[in-house]
């Protein structure tokens, strides 16, 4: 056994234990680039290695210690409070071919753990005693707690504070087992046991301190999410069973109609000739209508998708088939392409490993762009997604390991319905090792081919995700079903994907399997409207449920939606930052609150950017809110004006009537807001209002990002964007708000104005009311950095 330690950067120590004698797989590093520091101490057989042997870095704040007596452990603390973080040191190492075995200790009372996905959970914050298999399967996330679409051997460790006072509420740091095999993960409370079926035990260590801090240097590691199109930000309407194009019609007439906005209309693979990818339905959904309809799409400023599966179908008269047959990129078993069954029958898998596999599949989407002008494209069924189970192949090690991972929650093989694992990739590499990897390496071909195609930014939803999937892709969490836990359930799983670098996330709005009913799709898109990712979708099997078709639905949605467009300078600007530092655009409490250890245990509410608190009614009857508010002063987005005041946090009741959902902005936030409309594009034409929070306490900041939205850079080197940054302060009753401009050139291109200044939180009189103060019919250009500086008497109100 071989070890290798490193402090690859201040707060990043990468602690490796391969085998010196056997080569074992590991992810390749062109295909999840990671820079490696020269090594602090180099790889040595374990018998070189000194018993307590520590190695530390004076700028870092994790220690590593070395035990290397009978048996071999480590442990990480952290050097300013002494907490031990991990620790392996009394527990056996066990290092087979196929099955790898390692435990650390945890504070049980103190620890609290987010990560390890995919997976549906009731509560964000993982349980104790637990097994969380990772294996990317074709499994509804209407089934919780089993491995779905996406493997993340990843988590975060909140602790709460010891009894020595040392280590402060809200500590927080992150590990990462990077291993894309077949693996269980058992979490008791007091410790996590990896069970891996293969390649090696590669940890990482992120120092933290605080929960945004550790998704910088996550994300500096595994790679920031990718930008997401200004337009991605609007709402989204498809469903799997749309049966030609008047029906598309009927549906962006009917969002027309009903004035609910819609952004992006989006076809599933009914669209396709035979499910085949690449063609088209010449009955349904031939080439004439389609193109008309998306032109017609894009001449009212709205966006089309379609989906692709990975699966090509077994034709000889289908040309995308001979292509790749001719390139000789699919997946082989026993030297011929292996064959599976999918949606158009028997079908070869691409094989993404392979760079002509990558390319083909760039070609084919190119030729297709060529017919039909789409936006963005959806990958689905690539976990990989397979309707047959091949049996075993009696001469492999692989198909049927050793150690069965808890693979559907009932030890299910590997191979069950998927490619199998003793299929080969390029290389030589095995469908065991690479299994995980599938989607993520789709996602990346996708997103190469997009930019080289178009030149912009692209738009990809991907259902399966690996460690570094937000570089390239957007994740929705896949086959929920209409029902009332789903709705709840949809918040642990869009903050797990914010976790995992995967900030544009969203669950089917409605519900994707069953029938949805109006009550719970007007409460479901109450909370959609504020997903990263918006979007309702629905199975072929159920009932319709476009938002306009029920007029209660229908109200909520333009109230709700208006308000999401109102802010989605808001939302973009969040984009920016998870795209420079990795926080999530969807967060949990804790993020901006860790020293409330209250939050930690909160599933049912989640923030939007450091200050905005969404609270929305998860159960069927309720027309009240129970909301906690962590302390500070909070007023509701919708009118500005009813608040809940608490000085440290508590539990709230809150009115829900039927057409509410609870929006609350902190006081020391200032966000941009735009006019709502029914595009993004319409949208963004409308003139700026800023909404300034202010504070008796703190100072109020809040930061605006405006760029063309479509550059394949978000922030780079081009110039083409503008940053401004907004600060305020109340000193003496008087009211300041100050721009400063980075890149102003770009705003004041567009020629953006703001027109309106709103502060509210002001305090003053007895009634112990809150102001409110608006200046309106400005003209400021919002590129040009400017100072407001007024007095109560100036705004016209009075206490
Ligand atoms: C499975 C996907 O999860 C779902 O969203 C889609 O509608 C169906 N495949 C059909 O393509």
């Amino acid at each position: 056994m071989f070890s290798l330690l490193s402090f690859e950067t201040d707060d990043r120590l990468r602690i490796r234990i391969t085998d010196p004698k056997h080569q074992r797989w590991e992810i390749p590093t062109d295909i999840l680039p990671r820079q490696t520091n020269p090594d602090t101490f180099p790889e040595k057989p374990k018998e070189q290695i000194p018993n307590n042997l520590i190695v530390s870095d004076p700028n870092s704040d994790l220690i590593l210690t070395i035990h290397n007596t009978t048996q071999f452990g480590f442990t990480v603390t952290r050097r300013s409070t002494g907490d031990t973080l991990f620790d392996t040191s009394n527990s056996v190492l066990i290092f087979k071919d196929q099955y790898l075995e390692l435990t650390s200790l945890l504070p049980a009372d103190r620890s609290s753990i987010y990560g390890f996905g995919e997976h549906t959970k009731r509560s964000f914050k993982l349980t104790h005693d637990q097994t969380l298999t990772l294996w990317n399967a074709d499994i509804g996330s209407a089934n919780p707690d089993v491995n779905l679409y996406g493997s993340h051997p990843f988590y975060m460790d909140v602790r709460s504070p010891n009894s020595d006072g040392k280590v402060l509420a809200g500590s927080t740091h992150g590990v990462l087992l990077l291993n894309s095999n077949g693996m269980d993960v058992e979490y008791s409370g007091n410790s996590i046991t990896y069970k891996v079926i293969g390649g090696v035990l590669d940890f990482y260590f992120f120092a933290g301190p605080t929960p945004k801090l550790v998704m910088d240097q996550y994300t500096q590691l595994i790679g920031r999410p990718t930008p997401m199109p200004y337009w991605s930000f609007g709402f989204h309407q498809c469903r799997y069973g749309y049966k030609d194009v008047n029906d598309l019609e009927g549906v962006v007439a009917g969002y027309a109609k009903a004035n609910i906005p819609l952004e992006v209309m989006w076809t599933d693979i009914d669209y396709m000739d035979a499910y085949k990818d690449f063609t088209l339905d010449p009955i349904n959904f031939p080439l004439a209508k389609m193109s008309a309809f998306v032109q017609n799409l894009h001449q009212n400023g709205q966006k089309y998708v379609l989906i692709l599966d990975p699966g090509i179908s077994v034709n000889t008269t289908y040309e995308t088939y001979i292509r790749g047959l001719q390139a000789d990129i699919y997946i082989k078993r026993d030297s011929i392409p292996y064959l599976g069954e999918v949606w158009p029958g028997i079908v070869h898998f691409p094989d993404f490993l392979n760079p002509k596999g990558a390319l083909f599949w760039g070609d084919e989407i190119n030729r297709f762009r060529d017919l039909l002008h789409f936006d963005g494209i959806w990958i689905d069924m690539n976990e990989e997604s397979n309707f047959i189970t091949s049996p075993p192949s009696p001469s492999s090690k692989l198909d049927n390991p050793p150690y069965k991972i808890n693979n559907s929650g009932i030890q299910m093989p590997i191979n069950n319905k998927t490619v199998p694992a003793s299929a080969l990739h390029f290389g030589n590499i095995t469908a065991y090792d690479a299994h995980n990897l599938y989607g993520f390496l789709e996602a990346k071909a996708t997103n190469d081919a997009l930019v080289k195609i178009t030149s912009k930014r692209p738009f990809i939803l991907s259902r399966s995700t690996f460690v570094g999937s937000g570089r390239y892709t957007a994740h929705w969490t896949g086959d929920n079903a209409a029902t009332w836990d789903d709705l709840a359930y949809s918040i642990p799983s869009i903050l797990n994907s914010g976790l995992f670098g995967i900030p544009m996330v969203g669950a089917d709005i409605c519900g994707f399997s069953q029938n949805t009913t109006e009550e719970l799709c007007r409460r479901w898109i109450q909370l959609g409207a504020f997903y990263p990712f918006s979007r309702d979708h629905a199975d072929k099997t159920s009932t319709r449920q476009e938002l306009y078709l029920w007029d209660s639905v229908a109200a909520t949605s333009r109230k709700v939606l208006g308000l999401r467009y109102q802010m989605l300078p808001y939302l973009y600007t969040l984009m920016y930052e998870a795209h420079s530092k990795g926080t999530p655009i969807a967060r949990p409490l804790f993020f901006s609150f860790p020293e409330d250890t209250k939050t930690y245990d909160i599933s049912t509410q989640f923030l939007l950017g450091k200050g905005v608190l969404v609270s929305p009614v998860l159960t069927p009857g309720a027309v009240s809110v129970d909301a906690y508010f962590p302390s500070g002063n909070w007023f509701s987005l919708f009118n500005y004006s009813s608040a809940v005041s608490v000085d440290s946090g508590v539990h709230v009741r809150l009115d829900a009537p039927a057409d509410h959902i609870n929006v609350h902005i902190r006081e020391g936030n200032i966000i941009a807001l735009q006019k709502e409309a029914l595009t993004t594009t319409e949208a963004r034409e409308s003139p700026f209002h800023i909404l300034v929070v202010v504070s008796k306490s703190e100072n109020s900041t809040g930061e605006v990002f405006l760029d063309d939205g479509e550059e394949t850079e978000l922030g780079g080197t081009n110039g083409k964007w503008t940053l401004v940054r907004f600060f305020s302060q109340v000193v003496n009753g008087k009211a300041m708000l100050r721009s400063t401009v980075e890149n102003g050139g770009f705003a004041l291109s567009r020629k953006w104005i703001i027109e309106k200044v709103t502060f509210i939180g002001l305090e003053g009189g007895d009634s112990g009311q809150f102001g409110v103060a608006e200046i309106s019919g400005l003209s400021l250009l919002i590129g040009k950095q400017f100072t407001l500086e007024t007095s109560s008497d100036d705004f016209g109100y009075t206490f």
